[in-house]
């Protein structure tokens, strides 16, 4: 059986992918993967273009995997994901061992491309935008687990001035519902209990119904809600522009949907926010997240944030740091601005220092941080229902499973509980995880 290594870069949306690239030369080619990229007959990378450093990553990695090919000259090399989407041709110009180089719109072609290279001698770039048709081509979803992610809408239209995704995943487009019901009844039928809805925005989703209309993703979410194997719902990323009322009011009348939201602000000043083109103002940030808490007032909020900015003031950044501790947000990301080739903000004038930046992005850290253990001490004594993952990493004694609220939390358990739902008493919070103890019924 012939072997496939994949290393992934980025996102949870390349982590899917990386999977149905898995998936795809297993069903065609009856390819098996592998984590030893020695034993690998081909070798793919699925890269990511959001901050420089990650796109640099790929190419001093490509650069290791080079002497692999000389030892084995029938060794296929791919490039695939953000990377490969915006450099196209250049990959190759660049790396001329790489052997084939596809978009995340494209992955599907995988065998094909694969075949024309070993057939025509001649490495094959196709990184092109053949809309939804990706979905068609892919085997039917395959899962031991018990959660699993699944994908209902790509690409992004909102053009944030620093963001490299609407050029390398091309415009929104969503699935038509039946695909994705489809999709989620293959999986409930292997025992996912569970499921995480992704996409660049997924509340932007207007999936084609079948008589003709389009739905939205307060429909989507409620018509998932509907069927009995499934047990909880979560989704990610979603962009403050499209919480419409419906979608708000979901959280009152839909209770499988979890008392999470990831809802990225990127910044806390208005003057930022607009120079980002993020369409929306601080106000109507806290007053979706208001309304939200009016209908579940225990849901966690996490966010993605910006820092450095072009033209970020300090004032700018206390604005921010205010937003985060008006909201009281939950675990979240944080970024140090990246300048990148061809978006808007990449040609702004930014004359802040790097320093000041650094120290920012390290003042923003420390509050977020303070902002989780408070948090996470807020759950101290509570119950919470946990979908056992697996054996924790730390103590073979021990489960790990998450909450509602997306916290890790480790408990003794035995392994046969792994894939079910039980209640677990928070008894301790140790930095981002919780400990806890069953409550045996
Ligand atoms: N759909 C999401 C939203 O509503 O904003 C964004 C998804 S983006 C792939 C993930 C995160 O990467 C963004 O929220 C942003 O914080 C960060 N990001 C994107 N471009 C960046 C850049 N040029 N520099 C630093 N961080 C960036
Ligand atoms: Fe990027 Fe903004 Fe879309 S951050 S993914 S352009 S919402």
């Amino acid at each position: 059986m012939k072997k496939l290594y994949i290393k992934t870069y980025g996102c949870q949306m390349n982590e899917y992918d990386s999977d149905k690239m898995a998936d795809v030369l297993r069903a065609c080619d009856g390819m098996e993967q592998t984590d030893k990229i020695e034993d690998a007959d081909v070798i793919l990378f699925n890269t990511c273009s959001i901050r420089e450093k990650a796109e640099e990553k790929v190419f001093s990695d490509l650069g290791r995997v080079r002497p692999l090919k000389a030892a084995k000259p029938g060794l296929i090399i791919g490039v695939g994901g953000c990377v490969a989407s915006q450099e196209g041709n250049v990959i190759i110009q660049r790396a001329p061992y790489v052997d084939v180089v596809f978009g995340p719109q494209t992955l599907h072609r995988l065998p094909e491309l694969i075949k024309a290279r070993r057939d025509s001698g001649r490495a094959q770039v196709d990184i092109s935008f053949p809309e939804i048709e990706k979905f068609d081509h892919l085997p039917a979803p395959q899962t031991t687990a018990s959660s699993a992610f699944v994908s209902i809408m790509e690409g992004c239209s909102k053009y944030c001035t620093f963001c490299v995704v609407p050029y390398t995943r091309g415009e929104e487009v969503s699935r038509p519902i039946a695909d994705v019901l489809k999709d989620i009844g293959e999986l409930t039928r292997q025992g996912v209990q569970e499921v995480t809805l992704i996409g660049q925005n997924v509340n932007a989703y207007a999936g084609a119904s079948d008589d003709e209309d389009t739905v939205d993703f307060a429909y989507l979410l409620q018509a998932i809600n509907e069927l009995p194997e499934i047990k909880r719902i979560r989704y990610s990323t979603s962009h403050p522009r499209d919480m419409s009322q419906r979608l708000i009011d979901v959280y009152g009348n839909t209770p499988k949907l979890v008392s999470h939201l990831h809802l990225p602000v990127q910044s806390g000043s208005d003057r930022v926010l607009a120079a980002m083109k993020r369409g929306h103002t601080v106000l109507e940030y806290k007053s979706i997240i208001r309304r939200v808490r009016a209908l579940r007032p225990d849901i966690c909020v996490t966010s993605d944030f910006i820092v450095g900015f072009p033209g970020e003031t300090e004032a700018d950044f206390e604005a921010t740091l205010k937003l985060i501790e008006d909201i009281g947000f939950d675990n979240s990301f944080s970024y140090l601005y990246s300048p990148r080739p061809g978006t808007p903000a990449a040609e702004m004038f930014d004359d802040t220092p790097q320093e000041v930046k650094v120290s920012r992005l390290h003042r923003l850290q420390e509050k977020l941080s303070s902002l989780e253990d408070a948090v996470g001490q807020s759950m101290l004594g509570s119950v919470q229902h946990v979908l056992v993952e697996g054996i924790s990493k730390k103590d073979m004694l021990e489960m790990a499973g998450r909450t509602d609220n997306n916290r890790v939390i480790n408990f003794r358990g035995s392994p046969g509980m792994i894939g079910r739902f039980v209640d677990v008493t928070v008894t301790q919070v140790v930095r981002h995880t919780l400990r806890g103890e069953l409550i045996i019924t």
